[in-house]
Order: structure tokens, then C-alpha cells, then sequence
């Protein structure tokens, strides 16, 4: 190839990217104004759990054409930033802040069980991630010099501390966020992978810890959200995708996308980011990927190298179903949307 017609062959690339990611759009559901959702969990195509501020849970069993809404009972000022929901009666959802609470249905939200509680000075639970429905793992922000972990071997019923805990210390302002219930992923039972925030931005894996090429240093800055490439391969093939950025500023397109190929030891940014802070990426089918912030919805089809925005309208959390391939969001002001692709 001469070196002339690289440019054309780029701009053709990218003119292609765009024109075929136009081709997918996010359509708004209704929602439930007033609230912020960040806790999002798609058992399958048409049924799918979302949690936020004021007590909140939704429950759609028909592809979000509708939804059942209600506030979880003795708990209407807690923000419940994450669920995870195993049918249309199961879920377990995690509230921030101080105590830090867990709570599960088993009868499709009439009713709630507290599962968990810690009421130490300084407790913010921020994420929570299953395997297999059984195996489930929530991290939370640093007490007493530890970044907090628990584990479930039985679907959120009973939770404990895992067996080796607090062997990678946080440095000084080092902490998770609570965007989008996604910056801790389950590879299979005890292992799992979590990117922090803050000073430094991390990612923590069973063997190892890496440094991530995302924007860090102040308190908004960081790691949000892992995708996991091959979640049913060996540490997910190894390839996995971090978004984030800084909140603040949240049009700035660099240091908010970092893919590895071989489980953490090399990282590379995107080429063509996202545009802006993303709190949430996911993989959709093969190659194919979203992510979202406050800033808008962008979508990827080579594996988080080059992405296309597609929408300007913000969301916190989009995820893809369990079993199934519906794609849906949720975001601020309660709103809640579906990927057409
Ligand atoms: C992509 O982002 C730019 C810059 O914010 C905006 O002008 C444009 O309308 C966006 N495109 C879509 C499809 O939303």
C-alpha cells in the first residue's frame, strides 16, 4: 500500500464504522422520573430487574414495555446502585452508604430479606457480580486499611468474608466507584477481577494487580466498568475491556477506554475513545461492544479499538441479557432504554 492512500483508507474505515453503527440506535422506554438508576440486571430478552435512589426496584417481564414499580419497605431513602436477578421472583440488591446493607426477594419484591449488614464507620458497598447465579461477589470502599470483600456460595442467602482477603492494600485515596454495578467481574467461583479509582487506577485479579492507562489522580477519576470478552472461557480469554474517565469531565475523550489481550500485562487506550466519561461497557455479540455516561452511548465493533457515538443522550448502566441478546440501559432521571441492533 503507498503511503498515499492510507488517509483514504482510514477515512473509509471510519465512514464505514459510522454509517454502520447509525444503523443501531437506543430507543427511550418509559421510565421512572425522579429516580437514579444505576443497578440494571438482564435475566433474558424480556425479563429484566433495574435498582436506584429512593428504596426503588423495577421489574419488566415483557421487554420493557412496561414495568412494575416499587419502593422496598423500611429502606424508601436508600440508593440501591446495584441488583442482580436470577428469575422474575429472585434478586438480591446492594445499597451504598452507611450501613452497608444487602437484601433479597424471593416472592418478586412483595417482600425483603436483610442478608447482610455492616455498620462500620466508613462502609460503602459499590459493586456486586455473580457466577452462575450461586457464586456472587460484592467489593466495597476501604475500612481499616482493607478494601472490603464478600462472597456467596448460595445466591445471596448468606454472605462472609473470603478466605484470603486484603493481601493488595489500597494506597492512599484509592477506592471504587458505584456507577454501574460493573467494575467487579466474576471469572468463575472465589476469582474475579475489580478496577478501582481515584488516586490510582487499578485492576486487582487473582494473581496479580496492573496499572491501568485511565484517568486518575483526583477523587472522580478512574476505573467504572470491566467487560469480560469469553466469560465462559478460562480468565475470560484474557481479554477484557475497562472504561472510565472522569465524571467531571465527562466530554474529555481520552484515558477512558483500556483493552488487555493477555490478562492485564500489556494495555492499550482506545484509538478512536468513546466520547467522553463511560460508567458502563459491555460486550454485545463477538467483537461487537457498548458503553455509556452521562455523556452519551457509543458502540464498537472491533473489540473497543475505535468507537462510534450513537447517542447523546445519558445513561448509567447498559447491560446485555444473561440468555439472550437484548440490549438495555438506565440512567438518570429514571430513564430506561433499549438497543435496537
Ligand atoms: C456525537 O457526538 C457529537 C459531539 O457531542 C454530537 O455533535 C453528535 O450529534 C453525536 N452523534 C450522535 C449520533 O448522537
Amino acid at each position: 500500500m503507498s503511503r498515499k492512500t492510507i488517509p483514504y483508507f482510514v477515512y473509509a474505515l471510519l465512514l464505514f464504522n459510522s454509517l454502520a453503527a447509525r444503523a443501531q440506535k437506543v430507543i427511550e422506554l418509559e421510565g421512572r422520573a425522579g429516580v437514579s438508576i444505576r443497578g440494571l440486571s438482564v435475566v433474558n430478552d424480556r425479563l429484566l430487574w433495574v435498582s436506584g435512589s429512593q428504596g426503588t426496584v423495577g421489574r419488566s417481564t415483557n421487554g420493557g414495555a412496561s414495568f412494575n414499580w416499587l419502593t422496598v419497605k423500611g429502606h424508601e431513602k436508600r440508593d440501591f446502585r446495584d441488583i442482580e436477578a436470577f428469575d422474575a421472583v429472585t434478586a438480591v440488591i446492594m445499597a451504598v452508604d452507611s450501613p452497608g446493607i444487602i437484601l433479597r426477594t424471593f416472592d418478586g419484591g412483595a417482600s425483603w430479606q436483610e442478608v447482610y449488614r455492616d455498620s462500620r464507620s466508613g462502609i460503602f458497598l459499590d459493586a456486586m457480580s455473580f457466577y452462575k447465579d450461586k457464586a456472587g461477589v460484592v467489593i466495597g470502599d476501604p475500612v481499616e486499611g482493607q478494601f472490603v470483600l464478600l462472597q456467596t456460595g448460595d445466591g445471596g442467602r448468606t454472605w462472609h468474608k473470603p478466605a484470603v482477603a486484603g493481601s493488595n492494600p489500597p494506597v492512599e485515596g484509592e477506592a471504587f466507584f458505584a456507577a454501574s454495578g460493573s467494575n467487579i467481574q466474576a471469572l468463575k467461583k472465589g476469582r474475579y477481577l475489580y478496577a478501582s479509582g481515584g488516586t490510582r487506577s487499578r485492576l486487582f485479579t487473582p494473581g496479580a494487580v496492573f496499572d491501568l492507562p485511565l484517568l486518575q489522580g483526583g477523587s472522580t477519576t478512574g476505573a467504572n466498568s470491566l467487560a469480560i470478552r469469553f466469560p465462559n472461557r478460562k480468565n475470560g480469554g484474557k481479554y477484557w475491556v475497562v472504561a472510565g474517565g472522569d465524571f467531571t469531565k465527562d466530554t474529555v475523550r481520552s484515558g477512558n477506554i483500556a483493552i488487555t489481550r493477555n490478562g492485564g500485562l500489556n494495555w492499550t487506550p482506545a484509538s478512536v475513545p468513546p466520547f467522553g466519561y463511560r460508567s458502563s461497557v459491555a460486550f454485545i455479540r463477538g467483537q461487537k461492544m457498548i458503553s455509556c455516561g452521562i455523556s452519551g452511548v457509543d458502540i464498537s465493533r472491533d473489540g473497543g479499538i475505535s468507537w462510534t457515538n450513537i447517542s447523546t443522550t445519558g445513561y448509567h448502566v447498559c447491560q446485555r441479557a444473561k440468555k439472550g441478546r437484548a440490549v438495555y440501559l438506565a440512567g438518570g432521571n429514571g430513564r430506561i432504554g433499549k438497543l435496537v441492533w
